[in-house]
């Protein structure tokens, strides 16, 4: 959840490292510090809140070096403060260290420490990394890292730097990202690609408890036993601009805006020739008797999305479930179940967890990723990517919406191969997916509408979502991405279940934000709205109804045609503008919402 970032090269590492980390900012912003070597000494400057606080401490000194380290933090172990913020240090200030992950055994370590003299400053776990370090230091950084990492267990990407080696960062990871870029001017490690992009395209993904020695001319690769590895760098095709808010207020809107051109991007890769297409094709769908989606947050629904469209095109029965439930309740599959791994960083631990248990049980796993070079692409038996690029807002939206496109097209995929489709069948769906960048762009000219609407909602205490069949797997999607940004709590009902206990939460003038788009349900749902309108509540209603009822409570924003199936791509677009919208009228932090982080590395 924490966001490192470290640089040995020719140029002033404070503006470099600090330039990083608002591109990790995303990943937590319960403090931020960095560390560079001065001359003298580590020069480190930490400081609760977010980073513009950090940056103007930092206007403040004159820190300057050539190596340093940075951080931003998601509070796991002690409460944001300065002490907790990272970059932390050993007692005798000879290692400097920053970390994202968690250190399951650090109360173990630390009470060894204590024992032999260190002198602990923080309550996090994390510290512990510094003082073993110091302890274990022989004068060789690298054996020390080793012996350090051998010692430790839970997840963790790290950054070292030590006041006898100026000239020298190591780094390691497990189970956490880390990558490290390579430039003229010098070498870097960082959390995640965009930190580096203003440098370098080119980068190298660590694979679990690999070590990288970065120097001002080189970086080398070793294995945990320090037996050198020969790696290979990759190129990064996004732009630099692509990760820059590039005049939008927010990159929610801007991210949001993005969709018709994501969209392309995504359906033309699992339509046409290339990578994705080559791994879509190598799946034998009447090779299993189930599918199992398994996912968190915002991927979880685009799972449930799924789910209504792989049984209605495939008839394979679809389990969806929430990463977390998964990895532990002993899940019923086998050699005979797909698992279909939905995440956008392809690092959320939960995930990555779930997917580990899925192939120790025999299940062949199939992962819809947007980051290149993540965990779970690495380790999935296939991986499709999304081409949603970097995504900066928490909150997601079209990395979502380019999981809905690869998901569409394997269930059209999949419906060939199971017979339950006819190429002529699949044609007509393969159009509906091909159409949908442009009716997005439709959405996306309604957008003063949506605005209208949302500001009226401002003061709401509570907003229910319904919709019934695949409408109500996109209110799930619909209400979290309101409650995310905009703190308005929200629930989301299938149309049916309103009865059962929601509907006494409906008062005069509760919002409820209806979706509508199965022709053969408008009925129910149109009970539905009269049901709630009756008991005072005030209707928008998302899709495209032919006769809505005529009531002063009702609104309607109308959807492009398009068949259900397809729908929920459609409605996403005007629940994203929704809820950005009410938040942007509270005048909220809709990029960072608190208590948040993008990318989930710890349980
Ligand atoms: C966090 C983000 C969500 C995201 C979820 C899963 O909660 O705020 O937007 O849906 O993690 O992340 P993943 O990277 O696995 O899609």
């Amino acid at each position: 959840m924490c966001g490192i970032i470290g640089y040995v090269g020719l140029r002033d590492a404070v503006p470099i490292i600090v330039q990083g980390l608002k591109k990790l900012e995303y990943r937590g912003y319960d403090s931020a510090g960095i560390a560079v070597w001065g001359g003298n000494g580590f020069d480190i400057v930490k400081q609760k809140g977010r980073l513009n606080v950090l940056e103007e401490r930092l206007r403040d000194c004159t820190i300057k070096g050539n190596i340093g380290i940075g951080h931003t933090r998601w509070a796991t172990h002690g409460e944001p403060s300065d002490t907790n913020s990272h970059p932390h240090v050993g007692s005798r200030s000879k290692i400097a260290i920053v970390h994202n992950g968690i250190i399951e055994n650090y109360k173990q370590l630390k009470e060894l420490l204590e024992h032999k003299g260190a002198v602990f400053a923080s309550q996090t776990d994390s510290e512990v990394i510094a003082q073993l370090a110091e302890y274990y230091y022989n004068g060789d950084l690298l054996e020390t890292v080793i012996h350090v990492s051998n010692a430790l267990e839970g997840s963790y990407a790290l950054g070292v730097m030590s006041l006898d080696h100026p000239d020298t960062l190591i780094a390691i990871k497990k189970d956490n990202p880390l990558i490290i870029g390579v430039s003229d001017h010098g070498n870097f490690i960082a959390s995640d690609v965009p930190a580096v992009l203003q440098h370098t395209n080119k980068v190298y993904y660590l694979n679990d408890k690999e070590i990288t020695v970065l120097q001002r001319n080189g970086v080398e690769f070793y294995n945990i036993n320090r037996e050198p590895l020969q790696k290979t760098a990759e190129t990064i095709s996004w732009s630099a601009d692509s990760a820059e808010k590039g005049g939008w207020e927010h990159f929610m809107l801007k991210e949001i805006v993005e969709q018709p051109k994501v969209l392309r991007e995504t359906v033309s890769s699992v339509v046409n020739p290339g990578n994705n297409r080559e791994v879509i094709d190598k799946i034998d769908i009447t090779k299993f008797n189930k599918i199992a989606a398994v996912a968190c947050g915002s991927a979880y629904n685009a799972g449930v999305v799924g789910k209504y469209v792989i049984e209605k095109l495939c008839r394979i029965p679809v389990d969806v479930e929430l990463a977390s439930e998964f990895r532990y309740k002993d899940a019923i599959i086998d050699e005979k179940t797909l698992v279909i791994l939905i995440s956008q960083s392809g690092e959320t631990a939960d995930t990555i967890a779930a997917m580990r248990e899925a192939r120790s049980k025999g299940a062949v796993c199939l992962s819809i990723v947007n980051v290149t070079g993540s965990t779970i692409a690495k380790e999935s038996d296939f991986c499709v990517y999304t081409a949603a690029g970097p995504e900066i807002a928490v909150a997601t939206t079209k990395a979502f919406s380019a999981q809905l496109a690869v998901l569409y097209g394997l269930a059209i995929h999949f419906a060939l191969q199971a017979g339950e489709l006819s190429p002529a069948g699949a044609k007509g769906f393969l159009a509906e997916l091909e159409a949908l960048p442009e009716k997005t762009e439709h959405i996306l000219g309604q957008i003063d509408l949506v605005q209208k609407h949302a500001s009226e909602c401002v003061g709401c205490k509570s907003i229910f979502f319904i919709g019934r069949n695949i409408d109500y797997a996109i209110a799930l999607e619909g209400s979290l991405k309101l409650k995310e940004i905009s703190y308005i709590h929200s629930e989301a009902y299938a149309g049916g279940e309103l009865k059962h206990g929601t509907i006494s939460l409906i008062e005069e003038d509760t919002l409820v934000v209806a979706i509508a788009n199965c022709p053969r349900l408008h009925g129910k749902i149109m009970s539905n709205i009269e049901q709630v309108i009756s008991r005072g509540a005030k209707v928008l209603l998302i899709g495209n109804v032919p006769q809505a009822v005529q009531d002063d409570k009702l609104s309607v924003i109308a959807l492009p045609p398009s068949t259900e199936l397809f729908s929920p791509s459609l409605s996403a677009i005007v629940l994203q503008l929704f809820a950005y919208y009410v938040a942007a009228n509270k005048g909220l932090d809709i990029d960072k919402p608190r208590n948040l982080a993008k990318s989930v590395t710890v349980e």
